[in-house]
């Protein structure tokens, strides 16, 4: 292990046991092996794996494609309202034991409805494995759907129309898959539409795409948050727009380490983008595929970047101020991130 000192174990307890928000989740990418295996055999699906082990051992990505052909194949055991629901379950225990109090997450319908599974059946099994989470932990939430953009644009007004009759169950739009050749603006028409229907919208851009596709997700489709963005330091004016407007950026370190973006953490750009002031903050994407939650990491980033406890105490700060939650929520959280003490 590289930089591993005393003082990073103390920086390790303070991040894993303040409260924290997570802005960047798939659900999907939460499936962890155990309950593959489960609901393949309760849904009577083959899997081309023998074995946990062997599914862990295929997860070797060496870009995001690779990652996706199969993170999608994996999808593939969720047919009911109750597998979406045990889904949901099994990631907020793990949210819960990481001190995870608030979560915004992702869900691509599409990945579903294209097998024939009902948006209806998706939405109602997400939304009870939430509310059950905030029963249970008391963990508050915020479900967002995304669009596939290696899709057409017209797809995705297809599965809006599919979605309005459960619009008041969805709190936000984004845009997620294959970013290469996917720029922002593909999906103009659609975003205008969300946008006008009132929900707030965010999308991937700058993770493996160029820091153009950052600009044209917030100069086009007009996002209040952008996933990943951590190519945004291509463009030094980009980054100083960021950090003034304050537009959060949901880092996902272990994801970019995962997927090639930086293979090696010690030249991940988190502490860089810190500097510079803008609200970054720390998510794990899908964290079944990339070797943790959001505790993992920190714990990750510690031991790569020279990160102090003011950073720490910046992070989890940033992972309130970008949520959706009420200013008044927001204020309590971040004053108690200031104060708490290990
Ligand atoms: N990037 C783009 N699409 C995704 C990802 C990601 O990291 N995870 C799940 N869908
Ligand atoms: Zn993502």
């Amino acid at each position: 292990m590289t930089g591993y000192l005393p003082h990073s174990d103390a920086l390790k307890r303070l991040a894993n046991k303040l409260p924290k928000t997570e802005l960047h989740l798939h659900i999907e990418g939460s499936l962890e092996p155990e309950l593959l295996f489960e609901l393949a055999q309760r849904n009577n699906i083959t899997l081309t794996y023998a074995d946990v082990a062997e599914v862990r051992a295929a997860y070797q990505f060496s870009d995001l494609q690779s990652f996706l052909d199969i993170y999608y194949a994996g999808a593939a055991v969720l047919i009911t309202e109750q597998d979406f629901f045990d889904l949901t379950r099994a990631y907020l225990e793990r949210a819960d034991a990481d001190n995870v109090v608030h979560v915004e997450i992702f869900f691509d319908p599409q990945t579903h409805t294209e097998r024939g599974v009902d948006i209806g059946v998706v939405i109602a099994g997400l939304r009870r494995g939430l509310l059950w989470g905030e029963a249970t932990f008391g963990i508050t939430n915020k479900l967002i759907m995304c669009f596939l953009r290696h899709l057409e644009e017209q797809d995705a007004f297809t599965v809006w129309e599919q979605a309005l009759p459960y619009l008041q169950e969805i709190d936000g739009v984004g845009l997620d898959s294959g970013e290469r050749g996917n720029p922002p603006e593909k999906f103009k028409n659609i975003y205008a539409a969300v946008r006008e229907a009132g929900l707030p919208v965010v999308a991937h851009a700058g993770e493996e795409g160029p820091a153009e596709y950052v600009r044209s997700a917030v100069d086009v489709l007009k996002v209040s948050r952008i996933d990943h963005g951590v190519r945004c330091i291509e463009d030094p004016l980009l980054v100083a727009e960021l950090a003034e407007a304050r537009m959060p950026l949901t880092v996902c370190p272990l994801s970019n380490q995962k997927l090639q973006v930086y293979p090696d953490l010690a030249d991940h750009t988190l502490k860089f983008l810190l500097d510079k002031g803008l609200c970054v903050m720390v998510n794990s994407d899908d964290p079944a595929y990339f070797g943790g939650y959001v505790n993992a990491n920190f714990d990750a980033c510690i031991e790569a970047l020279p990160l102090t406890e003011m950073d720490i105490r910046q992070l989890a700060k940033n992972s309130f101020e970008a949520s959706w939650l009420p200013e008044s929520v927001k204020a309590d959280y971040i004053s108690q991130i200031e104060t708490l003490q290990i």
